[in-house]
């Protein structure tokens, strides 16, 4: 599921294309005109295109997307810079089965601009998250963590993209890992064997 420019989705479609990888992406969801799509006309992916603006409200979206993406019945759900918190329904659905990536050291700057934050807090050090989607706001239990140095001269785009560039291996060595392995959940703790 993504909304933008879709490197990390490359990431994951680059991983799922090597010799014996352990999962193939079914199907791209995206909620607006993005770059992501294009990928997924490019390579042929099925595309499911669900906009909040097609619904009376966002309970409604959110039940729509809940029953659409399990019409591709996956294993797990991996948001990919999906700029869209999931409700109720879609949590319900596949609940413990969605993995985020997210450009902070989560419980740090959490939300959409954790690059931004991050920035302005003054962090010498941030980096990105690999986590579980629960229902909240980027709390979910954390599966894996890689830091990134911030310099003095960085702007949010050139910060961003060293993150995205650790971003992109990790969250693909984590869906590789979760697909063969699984993962155990101890209260906040997930660990994957
Ligand atoms: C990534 O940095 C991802 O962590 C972030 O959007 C970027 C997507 O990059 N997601 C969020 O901030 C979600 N809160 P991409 O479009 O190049 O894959």
């Amino acid at each position: 599921m993504a909304s933008g420019t879709g490197s990390l989705l490359e990431s994951l479609l680059a991983r799922s294309d090597q010799q014996h990888s352990p999962f193939e992406v079914t199907a791209i969801v995206v909620d607006r005109d993005c770059r992501a799509a294009d990928i997924a006309r490019d390579r042929a992916i099925p595309l499911l295109d669900c906009r909040v603006s097609e619904f009376a409200d966002r309970a409604a979206w959110d039940t729509a997307l809940a029953e659409r993406v399990a019409g591709f019945d996956p294993e797990w759900v991996v948001t990919a810079g999906f700029m869209k918190i999931l409700g109720p329904a879609f949590l319900s659905r596949f609940g413990g089965r969605i993995v985020n990536s997210h450009p902070a050291l989560l419980p740090s700057f959490p939300g959409p601009h954790g690059v931004a934050d991050a920035l302005a807090h003054g962090v010498k050090v941030t980096g990105t998250t690999v986590h579980l989607v629960d229902d909240g706001v980027d709390t979910g239990p954390i599966l894996a963590q890689e830091p990134v140095a911030v310099t003095p001269d960085d702007t949010e785009d050139t910060l961003h993209e060293r993150i995205k560039a650790v971003e992109r291996v990790l969250l693909a060595d984590v869906v590789t890992a979760l697909v063969t392995k699984g993962v155990v959940i101890d209260g906040r703790k997930a660990d994957i064997p």
